[in-house]
């Protein structure tokens, strides 16, 4: 078949998945359109390949691994927290899907490019929504056009990020950050053997824009989709309510989510698993083929597209008994599904380095939804198209809500304290302040002196409340 006039071969299933994933990248290289590329920059990860990605992709799992992530647990709670009540309290309808998007910005905003509420990061939002008007467009760079638009935001975007590149560098030079404050920190931090850096600055803006888009589409559509399926589905919603009012019950009143917390919410990640399955985000593949190669007897020549679909793998009954039955269980089991069946997150070198952050984002998200609200949707049963390939909810999948805790525990009791001096003093400013401290030296000696474990400061036993 013929793809906007390039030849292009449509494969499926496990052996094509694995074929695709791992095949050497001198036969088949990622494809994407032109306008991703003008947009996110000719440095984006997207389009590297051999060792340059492999330098590239290490340096983002430095902070994107869950090693790292799982220090970052609490901070994501405190935005995921202010999102609900700031945008959900109060109201008796909400707009599931524009909201789970400013969510999924505001959490990316804060833990990877270190810019927290306010007008700085409206500005960001704003510039972000006209970039994603027009990266998947028609490629005409006219006055007007969304693509004309999408390349404006996408200079101006740069700009920050090159300036908050030179903030950040001095502020680490002073200590006044410290290297995993934020993914730009850290990836300012690393060095090579001889001390060169390993990213340059235009290499870290294009992971930046590239990363923001990579995460944003796909995790709030991830959410929606979670939302819309246990709102539709009475078993998947008990199980996921259960489950979170269980953690919610072992926690003491306004006391932050944990790494562990998360390791126990097995059935809400299963839900999430199966919604992956059967409508992943990302629902095709493009590879350009860079030499001739032959699959299954075919020659497949040089210069043609591949185009593979996970959609056909995650709905094959063969791999998934009863395919079109939405059942989280099948999960269960730990290594149930033969590899390359599940690919929703793709597959081999290039496979998703953001799946720990999405996982992460959506499981506080839930916990927080659980237990804080009911919902059910305005119309039930609603369906969805994809636009330009993400799956979408033309009405932006309208929910009614219900607050679970009353206002007025909210308000005056543990929930309160922790909201308040989370506005106040976010968790962020206490480690950060904690690790400039202990790189001063000031620390130090406090620290042995308590036999290795960190004392806290002064200024946190006096500020952070004791949670009722
Ligand atoms: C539910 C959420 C997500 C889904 C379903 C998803 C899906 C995917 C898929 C399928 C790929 C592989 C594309 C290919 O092989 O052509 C990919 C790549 C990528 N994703 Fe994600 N993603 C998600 C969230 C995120 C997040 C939160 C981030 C960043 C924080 C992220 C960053 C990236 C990057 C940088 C790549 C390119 C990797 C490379 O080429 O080596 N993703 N994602």
């Amino acid at each position: 078949m013929s793809i906007l006039g390039t030849p292009t071969v449509f494969l499926h299933g496990q052996a094509a998945n694995k074929f695709v994933f791992t095949c050497d990248s001198n036969i088949l290289a990622t494809q994407q359109p032109s306008s991703i590329r003008r947009v996110c920059g000719e440095k984006n990860i997207l389009e590297l390949s051999g060792h340059e990605h492999k330098r590239v992709r290490g340096a983002l799992l430095s902070f994107l691994k869950p090693e790292v992530l799982r220090e970052y647990v609490s901070k994501m709670d405190e935005e995921i927290r202010k999102h609900f009540e700031m945008h959900w309290r109060g109201k008796n309808k909400v707009l599931a899907m524009p909201s789970m998007k400013t969510l999924t910005f505001n959490v990316m905003s804060s833990l990877l490019i270190g810019i927290e509420q306010g007008a700085k990061r409206d500005v960001l939002l704003d510039l972000f929504h006209q970039i994603l008007e027009g990266v998947f467009s028609v490629p005409i760079n006219l006055p007007f056009t969304r693509f004309n638009r999408s390349l404006q935001a996408s200079a101006k975007i740069r700009t920050i990020l090159m300036d908050l590149i030179q903030e950040k560098r001095a502020a680490l030079e002073h200590a006044t950050a410290f290297p995993q404050q934020d993914l730009i920190t850290s990836l300012l931090s690393l060095r090579n053997e001889d001390n060169s850096v390993v990213l340059s600055d235009e290499e870290i803006v294009d992971s930046l824009v590239f990363i923001m888009i990579a995460g944003y589409d796909t995790t709030s559509n991830l959410l929606s989709f979670l939302i819309r399926i246990s709102a539709d589905d009475p078993s998947v919603y008990a199980s996921m309510i259960q489950e979170q009012e269980e953690i919610a019950k072992s926690k003491a009143c306004g006391e932050l989510l944990t790494w562990d917390d998360l390791a126990r919410m097995k059935c809400t990640w299963r839900v999430a698993m199966e919604s992956l399955r059967m409508t992943p985000p990302v629902f095709t593949f493009f590879r350009k083929v860079l030499k001739d190669f032959e699959y299954k007897g075919y020659l497949i020549p040089k210069g043609w597209q591949v185009m593979l679909s996970p959609c056909m793998t995650h709905m094959d009954d063969n791999i998934f008994p009863d395919a079109s039955k939405f059942d989280p269980e099948r999960f269960e089991i730990q290594g149930s599904v033969p590899p390359y069946s599940f690919v929703a997150f793709g597959g081999g070198p290039r496979i998703c380095p953001g799946n720990e952050f999405a996982r992460i984002e959506t499981l506080i998200t839930i916990h927080y939804l659980a237990n804080r609200f009911s919902w059910k949707l305005c119309r039930p049963g609603i369906s969805f198209s994809r636009e330009p390939g993400f799956p979408i909810f033309k009405d932006g999948l309208e929910i009614e809500i219900e607050p679970k805790i009353p206002e007025q525990k909210i308000m005056n009791k543990g929930p309160s304290k922790n909201i308040n001096f989370e506005l106040h003093y976010p968790m962020a400013n206490v480690l950060l302040l904690r690790r400039v401290a202990y790189s001063r030296g000031e620390l130090k000696a406090r620290t042995q002196a308590h036999g290795g474990l960190l004392p806290k400061l002064d200024h946190e036993r006096s500020s952070n409340p004791t949670p009722t």
